[in-house]
């Protein structure tokens, strides 16, 4: 259940995961709320990339995941992105040999939908990313790193998706070109898209935030609204400076 008593877009339940004898995620419980936008912040080491390749079944780990009330537990990554959960890994993911156009008809592979829908998802991504209509021939290696982000962004729209979850899309990236990223996936959550994103970049990341996880050596510290951490002094001196 939500803070408002909904289902949850996604709800995870003492998810843990190990690397050998290392208990990088502790067991971890959170959730996204329909067309909510949560932030997870935490330092270097946390647990946040293992958090979200837990959820997506990048890893293996224990515990229960829940979709739009369905128990998806013993799905694997590409069931789970059928059913909209894509993720834009930390790197990005590209093909880099391949261009713009062939990354992005990628993400729409093996994930259904008629031609005519997939052509609306091109005509969106461009929308959303002028830059990679403009460079659909491309090759995406020879992109800089603000429009391969772009890039793995839009690759993962193609897939439809109706849980975007991030890790860093800002990682390495100028501020502007950052907070043009970030602000775009603010326009796609007020869109109605559920938005999980791990991100350094945290003054930006928390107006776009309803609600925040902190996450450290393996486990969530806190969880509050993005209007709370300003009254939360420690947290206002970590992460509003
Ligand atoms: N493949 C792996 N094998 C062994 N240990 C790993 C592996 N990947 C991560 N770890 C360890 O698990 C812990 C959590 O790592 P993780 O990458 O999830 O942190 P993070 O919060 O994403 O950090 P960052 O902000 O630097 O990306 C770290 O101590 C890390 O060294
Ligand atoms: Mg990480």
């Amino acid at each position: 259940m939500t803070a408002a008593g909904d289902t949850p877009l996604i709800a995870v339940s003492d998810l843990a995961a190990n690397y050998g004898h290392v208990a990088a995620l502790k067991p971890t419980s959170l959730y996204v709320a329909p067309g909510e936008f949560v932030t997870i912040l935490g330092p270097n080491g946390a647990g946040k990339t293992t958090l979200l390749r837990a959820i997506t079944r990048l890893i293996a780990s224990s515990g229960r995941i829940a979709f739009n009330g369905r128990d998806v537990t013993g799905l694997r990554t590409h069931d789970l992105a059928k059913l909209g959960i894509i993720m834009v890994q930390e790197g990005r993911g590209l093909f880099g040999e391949m261009t713009v156009q062939e990354n992005l008809s990628l993400g729409a592979y093996s994930l259904g939908g008629s031609s005519a829908d997939v052509e609306r998802r091109y005509a969106k991504v461009f929308e959303l990313f002028p830059r990679l209509r403009e460079r659909a021939d491309q090759i995406a290696a020879s992109m800089s790193g603000g429009e391969q982000q772009m890039l793995a962004v839009g690759r993962a729209l193609m897939a439809d998706p109706k849980l975007l979850i991030l890790d860093e899309p800002s990682l390495g990236l100028a501020p502007r070109v950052a907070a043009e990223i970030l602000s775009t996936l603010g326009n796609l959550n007020k869109a109605g898209l559920g938005i999980l994103l791990v991100e350094q970049k945290a003054p930006l990341a928390l107006k776009l935030a309803q609600r925040v996880y902190i996450l450290s050596s393996g486990y969530v510290r806190a969880e509050l609204q993005t209007h709370e951490i300003k009254s939360h002094h420690d947290l206002a001196r970590y992460y509003f400076h």
